[in-house]
């Protein structure tokens, strides 16, 4: 396998894709980039700045300003905005429930877009490959991506391991809170949830993460072969 393979991994909420990529990448000797926490944190950074984030222009007019760096690092992946840490509270519910309509401004994914770009250039340039993971890095952002996957589970399964995650609340009311954001994710008009021409489908509903890990690496190793 190339130390330069680009592995983009794209899939709904709670299909296990975060710990699924920080896995396969530390395993492998890659870097990993989470694109979710970008968008989380252009969307704190709206609440924040009181910006109205169900008003689209308005989230447009300040898209650029918010300074955004990613640590790529697979074991302390990190985030910052405006040089403050904020990888905690991009977590918080608040920005989970106005995120979606965040990633629906195109003014928003084009700026990130270009830096997604700059960080996957950058691990090219320095002869590391990387997995990148979001909803849109296959069809968008790195369509040559050597290796493509796109990962699902069953809404009930994803629901119960956010539920686990975030070690309070009711599993239905997770689940209909995840069928509510891939339904926005999925039908927004600028880069929709969409499985990537070329991606290996791969549904992880009945394993445990290092499972999951296991079969991603050999697909990964199979996949990339030659590039
Ligand atoms: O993966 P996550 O839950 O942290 O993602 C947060 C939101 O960001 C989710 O509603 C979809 C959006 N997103 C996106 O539109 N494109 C990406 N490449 C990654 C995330």
């Amino acid at each position: 396998m190339s130390s330069s393979v680009v592995v983009a991994m794209d899939g709904p909420s709670g299909s296990g894709k975060s710990s699924t990529s920080r896995g396969v990448a530390r395993r492998l000797g890659l870097r990993y980039l989470d694109t979710g926490a970008q968008f989380r944190a252009i969307t704190l950074w709206m609440l924040r700045h009181d910006v109205d984030i169900h008003d689209p222009a308005a989230v447009a007019a300040q898209a650029e300003t918010p300074v955004l760096v990613s640590g790529t690092d697979p074991a302390a992946p990190t985030i910052t905005v405006d040089g403050d840490d904020v990888a905690d509270p991009i977590r918080s519910a608040e920005v989970t429930a106005a995120v979606s309509p965040v990633a629906t401004v195109p003014a928003v994914r084009t700026r990130l877009l270009e830096l997604q770009r700059s960080i996957i250039a950058d691990a090219l340039a320095a002869g590391t490959g990387i997995v990148v993971e979001g909803r849109d890095i296959g069809s968008v952002v790195w369509p040559d991506a050597a290796v493509k996957l796109y990962l699902t589970a069953d809404a009930a399964a994803r629901a119960a391991r956010r539920t686990a995650e975030n070690g309070s609340g009711s599993a239905a009311a997770t689940e209909a809170d995840l069928l509510r954001r891939d339904a926005i994710d999925s039908s927004r008009t600028t880069a929709p949830l969409v499985v990537p021409d070329g991606a290996v489908h791969l549904d992880t509903t009945p394993y445990g993460l290092d499972e999951v890990i296991d079969r991603v690496v050999a697909i990964v190793e199979r996949e990339s072969v030659g590039s």
